[in-house]
């Protein structure tokens, strides 16, 4: 735990260079502490809070307004696959019961086996290429039921 906290202030540390105030660096702190945690939870809150001087419920009302951070331990991977109208008319909601099935994983939970969690997300702005989906950082567009499985069999 140590060393990933020292990890992240040094991350922190680089990303407060390149502001003139240190709270102007929260969202790449996040992003960091996410990366470093896993997700959000009180130790990476704390760890950026005593990094850039501000409190932890400041921290936490930017965290919880962007749908990008995660509050709660997630999967090795995260598949957030689009289900708003263009995509739903492309067949998402067929493709999410499909990744249901192969991975052992309901919408908003995670596989047993801590491989995958399921996001059903809004619109990630490729509507003309849905069915779409990201896993983890990844965009994947033109997803069918072939596919997808395909797809997510790479990410071990
Ligand atoms: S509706 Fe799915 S990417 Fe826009």
């Amino acid at each position: 735990m140590r060393q990933v906290i020292r990890k992240l202030k040094g991350r922190i540390d680089d990303e407060v260079k390149k502001y003139p105030d240190a709270r102007a660096a929260a969202l790449p702190s996040l992003y960091a502490a996410q990366e470093e945690f896993g997700y959000l939870g009180p130790a990476a809150l704390e760890a950026v809070a005593e990094e850039l001087g501000v409190s932890k419920a400041t921290l936490k009302g930017t965290a919880t307004f962007y749908s990008m951070f995660r509050h709660k331990r997630t999967g090795r991977h995260v598949i957030r696959i689009c289900t708003n109208v263009a995509c739903m008319l492309f067949g998402a909601e067929t493709l999410v019961s499909i990744i249901g099935v192969a991975f052992n994983v309901e919408p908003g939970g995670t596989s047993p086996d801590g491989r995958f969690s399921l996001v059903i997300s809004e619109c990630i702005g490729a509507c003309d290429r849905g069915p779409a989906m990201l896993v983890d950082e990844d965009e994947h567009f033109n997803l069918t039921a072939g596919s997808v499985i395909e797809i997510l069999d790479g990410y071990k």
